[in-house]
């Protein structure tokens, strides 16, 4: 694996080599849980995988296609605030490790319906910490406990300045807001019943399999079909661009390798204005399928109104993350995003069956049968 580099001694070893373990991850049918889950699966063959995810709007078993039958993977629908099932799950599949990924992800939708992302990203937060602590404490082992967090916990930049793990924290939409609060909640569960924790915070992700409701995605669709380019406010918001297997592998190495009750900040120390991706998009899209006959797709792009509370720029220091734990991104931004419009315009079915509704029939066919 390419950031398996160099570990610093003071970074306490979580995991000797060649220790084996089940790992419950959850939210894995989401965008980064998805491809977590087929990285690991597959480079891990002696650990195991549960995923455990309730299957909302965001989740698509057909993700998972690829290591559904893989031995060492078991997926099962539930909520996280389920305690029976998480109760059960714990003890039947000896799990000594979680990977929290589950939540609601889309700041757009967290202004239309705050509650739901309380709901979400807090108080199943606190469902979960608890379900581990007390399957731990009747096992009387210590698991540990890795929660997958944002950047957009520390606000909004100015034009200079990174995000580092020491920037108070200053949410400002409704998913960040509930984002911070779940946090808080880990912090604490590490600091007052000495829960093995580990959080990290994780700049803009892209790639395949996205849900087509966020900015790359959205875009890419909408440009191949020759449609309007939503972009908000005078597009010169500023994001921190990382590809998902880059994050993917930051977190596979957090969780083995991070320091118990650390924060680990992840970035492509890549920043984007919104425009520029916007354009970089329908270069690509055009130099992929031609230019329309009206002309190149830039002229498609279209000033609506911004988003409330948009925060103005973010962007990562993620020294601690490459000097403590060896890690270093593998994409450029060039061959990422080249990569990712091929990907969507490849991956027309996949594409309709999000817009249809219809990627939700995925269980039922393939799954319902196998349960029983
Ligand atoms: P996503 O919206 O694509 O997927 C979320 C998954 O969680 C879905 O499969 C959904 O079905 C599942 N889920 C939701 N509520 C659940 C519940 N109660 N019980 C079980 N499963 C439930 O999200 P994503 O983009 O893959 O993000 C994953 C995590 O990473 C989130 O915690 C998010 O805050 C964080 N994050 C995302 C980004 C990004 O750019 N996408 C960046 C940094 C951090
Ligand atoms: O920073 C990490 C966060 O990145 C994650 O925690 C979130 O889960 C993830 O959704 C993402 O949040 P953003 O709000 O930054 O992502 P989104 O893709 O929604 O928007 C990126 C930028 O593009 C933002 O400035 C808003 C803008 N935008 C977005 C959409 C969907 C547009 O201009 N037009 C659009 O249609």
């Amino acid at each position: 694996m390419l950031c398996g580099g160099s570990l610093s001694t003071v970074a306490a070893l979580h995991l000797d080599a060649g220790e084996l373990m089940n790992i419950l991850v959850t939210g894995g049918a989401g965008f980064i849980g998805s491809n977590l889950l087929r990285h690991v699966v597959r480079a891990r063959p002696g650990d195991r995988f549960v995923n455990l995810d309730r299957l909302t709007y965001a989740g698509n078993l057909a993700n998972l296609a690829e290591i559904e039958d893989a031995p060492n993977y078991r997926f099962v629908q539930g909520d996280i605030c389920d305690g029976q099932l998480l109760a059960a799950l714990f003890e039947d599949e000896a799990i000594g490790g979680v990977i929290h990924l589950a939540a609601e992800s889309h700041v757009d939708r967290s202004i239309l319906g705050p509650g739901e992302f309380v709901r979400t990203n807090v108080q199943e937060t606190l469902a979960l910490l608890e379900a581990a602590r007390a399957a731990w404490a009747r096992r009387g082992t210590a698991g540990r406990f890795h929660h997958v967090s944002t950047d957009e916990v520390y606000g909004s930049l100015g034009d200079t300045g990174l995000f580092t793990e020491d920037t108070p924290y200053s949410p400002n939409s409704p998913y960040s807001a509930s984002k911070a609060a779940s946090d808080h909640l880990v912090r604490a569960w590490h600091h007052t019943y000495g829960m093995d924790t580990v959080i990290t915070n994780c700049s803009n992700n892209y790639g395949p399999w996205q849900f087509p409701e966020k900015l790359i995605p959205v875009m890419i669709c909408k440009a191949r079909d020759g449609e309007p380019l939503p972009v908000y406010g005078d597009g010169g918001n500023v994001r921190d661009w990382l590809h998902v297997q880059d994050h993917c592998e930051a977190i596979d190495l957090a969780f083995r390798e991070g320091r118990a009750g650390r924060t680990y900040n992840v970035g492509g120390d890549n920043e984007w204005r919104n425009i520029d991706i916007v354009h970089a998009i329908c270069d690509a899209v055009d130099e992929r399928l031609g230019a329309q006959p009206q002309g190149p797709r830039r002229r498609l792009v279209t000033f609506v109104g911004d988003r409330p509370g948009h925060d103005r720029r973010y962007a990562i220091d993620a020294s601690r993350m490459r000097g403590e734990l060896g890690w270093t991104p593998r994409y450029t931004f060039e061959r990422g995003l080249r990569e990712t419009v091929g990907w969507y315009l490849d991956a027309g079915e996949w594409l309709a069956a999000c817009m249809d509704g219809s990627y939700r029939e995925y269980f039922e066919r393939n799954y319902a049968n196998k349960m029983g």
